[in-house]
């Protein structure tokens, strides 16, 4: 049975410090949600509070309509992986991945079932009778999951389940726990630092900043429309120009680098923003076409796209990437270009950054 997971100003404080503040948040049954923020901003503290380890200081956390402040740890039947595997290093695989079923009094014949029927879901099968020392990283990291998910949980907590593992094995993991995730429907909220893995991996990301969610949304919305310029920055590469909205023959441009750009806002405003522009968004041309221009300081190939980092008039330097395919003519340090921005292709922010404008 899977529920949905509802925060209701959920709050954590260590003393002075407010660790988690003020949390609304629905996670939908079998939804995968993530987590995603810099170290220290109140993940783990938050996946915690699920789990039962932290109180919740205020606030209610339910699972569908019942909510579990008061439940004790070992009877919200959650499943959980952390960072460090913690199987049981003493423990055979097969004993590891039975030790929930044992501790439910489940019968031999089902728990012999069910261990397998798991194993098998995590590409573990024949490495039953291994102790955790004769396993890689990735493999005691399948054991870990397997265990979490053999109890047939209501909830799937992950606290960065991948970051001990390199990176090829990682988006191997990433991949495996997805597809599990999605076939199993199990609602689960992952903990994550690494943007992109959130990107590769969630259905709804919440990103935080010093324990306040900052944008629910879809990976592509995040991405697309982030919230504040925290999200641009952390989520991705942005650019970010110093510019500034003025009204123009009654219509509002935003004047950047001595160009006019017609824009249209979500709500009035003059005045200085910060305008912010992924890479594969700034467009060069020749120097000639355009009015805004740039020169070429250096050129990283990355195999199926390249990165310019592009010196502007006016001192600021900024990135911009061209795809192999699209790619007429290799671009050189020295080159002169001109770069193209359009209006449908930025974010723009009030001057202090906390506000989409667009
Ligand atoms: N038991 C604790 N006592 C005091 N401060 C804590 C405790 N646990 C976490 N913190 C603080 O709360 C903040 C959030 O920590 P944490 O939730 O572990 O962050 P994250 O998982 O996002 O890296 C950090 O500043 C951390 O030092
Ligand atoms: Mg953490």
């Amino acid at each position: 049975m899977s529920f949905a997971v509802n925060f209701n100003q959920v709050c954590k404080n260590f003393g002075d410090f407010k660790a988690v503040q003020n949390i609304n948040l629905t996670v939908k049954k079998g939804e995968l949600f993530t987590l995603l923020g810099p170290s220290g901003c109140g993940k783990t503290t938050l996946l915690r509070m699920i789990a039962g380890f932290n109180p919740i200081d205020s606030g209610e956390i339910s699972f569908d309509d019942k909510v579990i402040n008061n439940i004790p740890a070992h009877k919200r039947n959650i499943g959980m992986v952390f960072q460090n595997y913690a199987i049981f290093p003493h423990m055979t695989v097969f004993d590891n991945v039975a030790y929930g079923l044992k501790a439910r009094g489940i019968s031999k014949d089902e728990i012999n079932k069910r261990v397998n029927e798991t194993l098998a879901m995590v590409r573990m099968e024949g490495l039953e009778d291994r102790s955790p020392q004769q396993l890689s990283g990735g493999q005691q990291q399948r054991v870990a999951l397997a265990r979490a998910i053999v109890i047939e949980p209501d909830v799937l907590l992950m606290d960065e389940p991948l970051s001990n593992l390199d990176a090829k094995l990682r988006v191997e993991m990433r991949t495996t726990i997805k597809k599990l995730q999605e076939s199993l429907g199990i609602t689960t909220i992952y903990v994550t630092h690494d943007q992109e893995e959130a990107l590769a991996i969630s259905d709804r990301i919440g990103v935080m900043k010093g324990g306040i969610l900052q944008q629910i949304d879809t990976p592509e919305e995040i991405y697309r429309c982030p919230a504040n310029d925290f999200v641009a920055d952390f989520i991705g590469t942005s650019n970010f120009i110093e510019s500034e909205l003025i009204e123009s023959n009654g219509d509002i441009c935003l004047n950047i680098l001595d160009s006019e750009i017609p824009v249209v806002l979500k709500e009035e405003y003059i005045g200085k923003v910060r305008t912010s522009l992924r890479p594969e968004h700034v467009y060069l041309t020749d120097s000639e076409e355009s009015t805004l221009k740039g020169e070429i300081q250096l050129v990283t190939f990355l195999g199926d796209y390249t990165n310019y980092e592009i010196l502007l008039g006016n001192g600021q330097i900024i990135q911009a990437n061209e795809y192999t395919k699209d790619m007429i003519d290799f671009r050189s340090v020295g080159d002169k270009v001109g770069i193209r921005i359009y209006s449908d292709r930025i974010n723009l922010f009030g001057e202090s950054g906390e506000v989409a404008l667009i």
